[in-house]
């Protein structure tokens, strides 16, 4: 029944369902669908739902938008592939060695001569790039020398009053006062971890886990215990429960918007009853929000942090997937913790860069951010459609692929007998990189599973699938 699921669900339900009209041929290609109002009154729904629910069929390419006139279903129609189901990972806390092949890793990530799938680099819009410098050169031209200053913590107040305006967006009260810059997302989760954690304790974190998290639970030399957590809503909170009930838990770290690899997005309920059990036992929560500005429905996801009653959500993003990884700008807002945070920060790194701080305040303050970030996101909904609509193709049956609402990276599950690391040597052999499932576990959970990036999907790209698709033919036929 629709109407007793949570909101953000209900318009994922009611793409679903029209998904699977439009794959049965209840809706042949086309046809126009049924419009937003009639929708609406048959299913008992809200206007913003369907409409989410239709703008969600169409970044998925099911549907399109006639002017005047209504939705049709798209001409050309491609099956999907089924989803990796829900994790099942270890029950106990381990520590993590990853670190030799995680670097690996990033050494060919940085060969040019490779087409590169595995590291998740976000596409260079080249407007907002030219929008960038040039206010790095008036800034370099009008503030020479106080760009060259120390920016001590918190950082630069007028890039905390914009992040302060934008999380309204993200139904978030922040004051600037709340907000401490850093160096990124990988320098704020380094932050929070010291702050709330010591060597050894039990770190709660999603299955499978971005590899950069779980190398720096490995640094601090944390226990993580891996959660199952489904590619479509996140953590599982019955399986967290029962392990914060059966272990001491330290902090939970999470990625509830477009998580990466799996790009599940946690519904506003979930989020909401996550955070209301964490503070029923007095755990911090690390929220990681870096791709939450990558969404392809019409609406900014929530953050977890709008829940937060006691200051115990640590909430973190950064300016990585949406503005410049290079500019290494990121922010925490870390509720009651934000004194030790900012010791930390002043303690270890003094201060993030003044330039690039002032000229993303400057960009964010002068305009031009959400009319390029409206051109991303469809081109992020388009190529990630197309990668894995490739991937059917030429991938062999037995692969499961997931179906992100937001974010650029698709998770594969290959047919059992699969071995990632043995495919990636192959693709290495090939010029290609891709990440390989080994990584995003501390117990080495997915080793026949890859993510790839699909930032950006071209003539190349595809090429590139299909010869790792005829790899992969190759391997699972082989034993
Ligand atoms: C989930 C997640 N968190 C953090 C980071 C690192 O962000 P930054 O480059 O801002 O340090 C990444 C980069 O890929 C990421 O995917």
């Amino acid at each position: 029944m629709i109407s007793s699921t949570p909101k953000t669900l209900r318009y994922q339900e009611l793409a679903d369902r029209l998904a699977e009209f439009i794959r049965h041929g209840t809706y042949p290609p086309g046809e126009r669908i049924p419009s937003v109002r009639q929708t609406s009154k048959q299913q008992g729904l809200s206007i913003s739902t369907v409409l989410q629910a239709y703008s969600l069929l169409e970044s998925q390419g099911l549907i399109e938008a006639r002017p005047q006139s209504g939705y049709y279903v798209h001409a050309q129609i491609a099956e999907r592939l089924p989803e990796p189901e829900t994790s099942s990972p270890q029950h106990d806390p381990s520590l993590i060695s990853l670190h030799e092949l995680v670097m690996r890793l990033m050494h060919d990530s940085s060969n040019p001569n490779l087409v590169h799938l595995g590291a998740a680099l976000p596409t260079i819009d080249s407007l907002m790039t030219q929008k960038i410098n040039r206010i790095i050169a008036n800034i370099a031209r009008q503030k020479g020398e106080e760009a060259h200053q120390y920016q001590f913590p918190p950082g630069l107040e007028s890039l905390r009053v914009q992040i302060a305006r934008r999380a309204v967006n993200a139904g978030c009260n922040l004051f600037p006062s709340d907000i401490l810059i850093t160096s990124g997302g990988v320098d704020a989760i380094d932050l929070c971890l010291h702050a709330v954690c010591s060597p050894g304790d039990i770190v709660a974190i999603e299955s499978p886990s971005y590899f950069g998290t779980l190398q720096i639970l490995e640094v601090h030399g944390l226990r993580a215990l891996e959660i199952p957590t489904h590619p479509r809503d996140g953590i599982s909170l019955t399986a967290l429960e029962f392990a914060i009930e059966h272990n001491p838990i330290r902090a939970v770290m999470v990625i509830p918007n477009f998580n990466n690899p799996l790009g599940s997005l946690m519904p506003d309920e979930k989020k909401e009853a996550l955070v209301n059990l964490l503070a029923r036992h007095d755990i911090p929560l690390i929220e990681n929000d870096v791709s939450g500005e990558l969404y392809f429905g019409d609406k900014r996801p929530t953050v977890c942090k709008a829940f937060d009653t006691k200051g115990l959500v640590m909430l973190l993003s950064s300016f990585s997937k949406d503005i410049s990884p290079g500019l290494r700008i990121g922010w925490v807002a870390p509720g009651r913790y934000r004194a030790e945070v900012e010791w930390l920060k002043f303690t270890l790194s003094a201060s993030s860069p003044t330039l690039p701080q002032m000229a993303i305040a400057e960009f964010l303050e002068s305009g031009g951010y959400d009319q390029i970030m409206r051109r991303t996101r469809r081109e992020y909904a388009r190529n990630v459609r197309l990668m894995s609509d490739a991937v059917m193709r030429y991938f062999p049956e037995g692969t499961r692929c997931t179906r992100p609402s937001g974010g650029f990276v698709l998770w594969v599950q290959l047919p059992e007998n699969v071995d990632s690391l043995e495919l990636y040597g192959l693709a290495l052999q090939g010029k290609i990189t891709l990440a390989p499932g080994h990584v995003f576990s501390a117990t080495y959970q997915f080793s026949n599973f890859i993510r790839l990036n699909a930032a950006s999907f071209d003539y190349a790209t595809e090429r590139a699938i299909e010869r790792l698709g005829a790899m992969v033919v190759e391997l699972a036929a082989r034993r």
